[in-house]
């Protein structure tokens, strides 16, 4: 925790953009807090567990103290005008609020052995090992041999590192492997106990697959999204069993990022949410809860700030490597740029645009070198080229 506040109270350049970035972040943090979005321990650890991040952004505001956020927020707001940079009134108050209520440990109230998983991109791929590797039988549904054998070759070469690291015997390997069971027929996830689905961030392709999985799926089963945007309220709409459907919303990659937001529409019954809590616990994740709010926690934090990472950057602010090191050097994982890559331009714009129209910021709309890069289809490492080249 001292060096990160050392890094960013220091007086070098680095410093400076951690600073600008960093900031208004911590602002937000303080107003969604302030509204009862979340808990307090559950901002804090959805960063740090969805992210990487050293400290949460709320023990970051202890950290530094109050005052010097407030300070350097205003000096920023006297500079830019933008609203996002006027210090929220929270800041100076924030010592007694959303703290965790008392609670006793989730408890699968459902039954749970069978997890079915729809999707064969990285998420997919990366939660189906995530449940095969903590013991579930995994059906996974793809549209071809090949998109299947891709899961299966993702989670192999996973597995594989593994073994050469001296985490994993042949045998366990095999083990997770045999767990694993691919299909091209929605119809293989009629015994599963509970369906999440990864597929394309679209409403209406994830409304037709939920039409189908209540037509498919046992009565009880649950059906969860691995949406970081769409409304988990609009799919539940569409099958018979609106109680039954909850996001479980796990970060990239999923089998090393601890995080899992756990995202209860109003419809979702108790035992859901509760149920999706006790299974992100067993298998080794930390779940935090939200309501069903575009961005939920990490990513109406997270984007913002990738966001105007860019736009410091076309601002003359620094040139990417600059900024991207300014960050690692506040002890983030990696910069925004090297992020931005992973996660792919096309999801950041499509989470940015969902956030524009969730909170009307016209502060975050998204920077225009974002739009180019994804009409250009430099969407990232998933295509060799994005911000950086791969
Ligand atoms: N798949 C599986 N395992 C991976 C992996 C991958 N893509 N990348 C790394 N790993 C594993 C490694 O095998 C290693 O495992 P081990 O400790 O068991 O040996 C472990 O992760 C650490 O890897 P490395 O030492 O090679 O790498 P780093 O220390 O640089 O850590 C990182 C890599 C964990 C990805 C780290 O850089 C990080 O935390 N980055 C931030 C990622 C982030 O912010 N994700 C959230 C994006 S937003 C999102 O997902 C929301 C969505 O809605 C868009």
């Amino acid at each position: 925790m001292s060096e990160i506040v050392e890094r960013l109270t220091a007086e070098d350049r680095g410093a400076e953009i951690a600073r600008t970035l960093l900031f208004p972040y911590l602002n937000h943090a303080a107003t969604m807090l302030a509204s009862g979005y979340a808990t307090r321990d559950d901002i804090d650890a959805a960063m740090r567990f969805g992210c990487g991040y050293p400290v949460g952004p709320l023990m970051l505001i202890d950290a530094l103290g109050p005052e010097t956020v407030i300070n350097g927020l205003q000096e920023l707001h006297a500079e830019t005008a933008d609203p996002l940079h006027d210090p929220a009134p929270a800041l100076s108050n924030l010592a007694d609020v959303g703290a965790t209520p008392e609670g006793s440990e989730p408890q699968l109230r459902r039954d749970i052995e069978t997890v079915g998983v729809v999707g064969t991109g990285t998420m997919a791929s990366g939660i189906a090992q995530v449940f095969a590797q903590a013991g579930y039988g995994v059906v996974f549904v793809g549209r071809s041999q090949e998109k299947l054998d891709g899961v299966v070759s993702y989670i192999t070469k996973n597995l594989d590192r593994a073994v050469e690291r001296g985490k994993l015997d042949e045998d366990g390997k095999s083990n997770v492997l045999g767990r694993l069971t691919g299909s091209t027929e929605r119809e293989s996830l009629a015994d599963a106990d509970l369906i999440l689905e990864a597929i394309a961030e679209d409403l209406d392709i994830k409304k037709e697959l939920f039409a189908d999985l209540d037509r498919i799926a046992k009565p009880g089963a649950i059906l969860a999204t691995t949406t970081s945007s769409l409304s988990i309220a609009e799919l539940a709409e569409v099958t018979s069993r609106p109680g039954d459907v909850i996001g479980i919303h796990f970060f990239n990659p999923a089998p090393v990022m601890k995080l899992v937001e756990v995202v209860s529409a109003e419809s979702t019954k108790p035992d859901v949410s509760e149920t999706a809590k006790a299974l992100s616990l067993s298998v080794g994740k930390h779940p935090v809860s939200c309501s069903d709010r575009a961005g939920f926690i990490v990513n109406a934090l997270l984007f913002p700030y990738l966001n105007d990472a860019i736009k410091l950057h076309e601002a003359g602010g620094g040139s990417l490597e600059e900024i991207d090191a300014a960050m690692k050097g506040a002890e983030l994982p990696m910069g925004p740029f090297e992020l931005l890559d992973v996660v792919g331009n096309d999801v950041s714009l499509a989470i940015e645009r969902t956030l524009v129209g969730q909170f009307g910021h016209p502060g975050w709309e998204p920077a225009p070198t974002l739009v180019q890069l994804v009409d250009e289809g430099k969407l990232g490492r998933k295509t060799k080229q994005g911000f950086h080249s791969y």
